[in-house]
């Protein structure tokens, strides 16, 4: 059953379904089984990108996609997170590394995390920099996420603002190939 038909689904689950919507990745994803096989070297696996379509990605969804053996977040953010995030000082920061290496900025303001300007789409490695757990979305006290792992708190730009992680989540190489497709790496 394809989103479409889903009109009545809630959003959790939305998020549920589109967990395990491995087919959102497409093109460049086929190969990747291949060249995993053939042992690269580090450098070619570097190299290695994947496409996603998020098409079908609504306002407040969020679709997680496996990019070089991790969980990959890619959220599609509502107007009050996106505001929400824009809000907070980078004083108020416990990391204020953009941890973005697309980023038109260093420091971990949220114009310097979002994938595009207007900070509709985050995109980040869905992995706790504590210990390595994946965090649960739309939870925790700053309404992002949540690691229940030891109960660390990230906020809709995915930075850790409680608990033991000492770093915010850390975001892919990512870019707009089109107005539907990311590609990662
Ligand atoms: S692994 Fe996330 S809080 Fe420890």
């Amino acid at each position: 059953m394809s989103h479409a038909e889903e009109p009545a689904a809630s959003r959790r689950d939305f998020l549920y379904y589109a967990t395990g919507a491995v087919g959102a990745v497409t093109a460049g994803a086929a190969i990747w089984p291949l060249i995993n096989q053939m042992n690269p070297s580090a450098d070619v696996q570097a190299l290695s990108s994947i496409y996603v379509d998020v098409g079908g990605v609504e306002e407040g969804g969020q679709i997680t996609v496996k990019f070089l053996g991790k969980p990959v977040f890619i959220r599609r953010r509502t107007p009050e997170e996106i505001e929400a995030a824009r809000a907070v000082a980078l004083s108020e920061l416990i990391d204020r590394n953009a941890r973005n290496p697309n980023s038109r900025g260093t420091t971990a303001e949220d114009v310097n995390r979002s994938l595009d300007a207007n900070g509709e789409w985050l995109v980040m490695i869905g992995v706790c920099t504590h210990l390595g757990c994946v965090p649960l979305g739309e939870a925790g006290d700053f309404g992002g996420w949540f690691c229940p792992c030891h109960g660390s708190h990230y906020d809709t730009a995915g930075r850790i603002r409680r608990g033991p992680a000492p770093e915010n989540m850390h975001i892919p190489v990512a870019r707009f190939v089109d107005a539907n497709t990311i590609q990662l790496g």
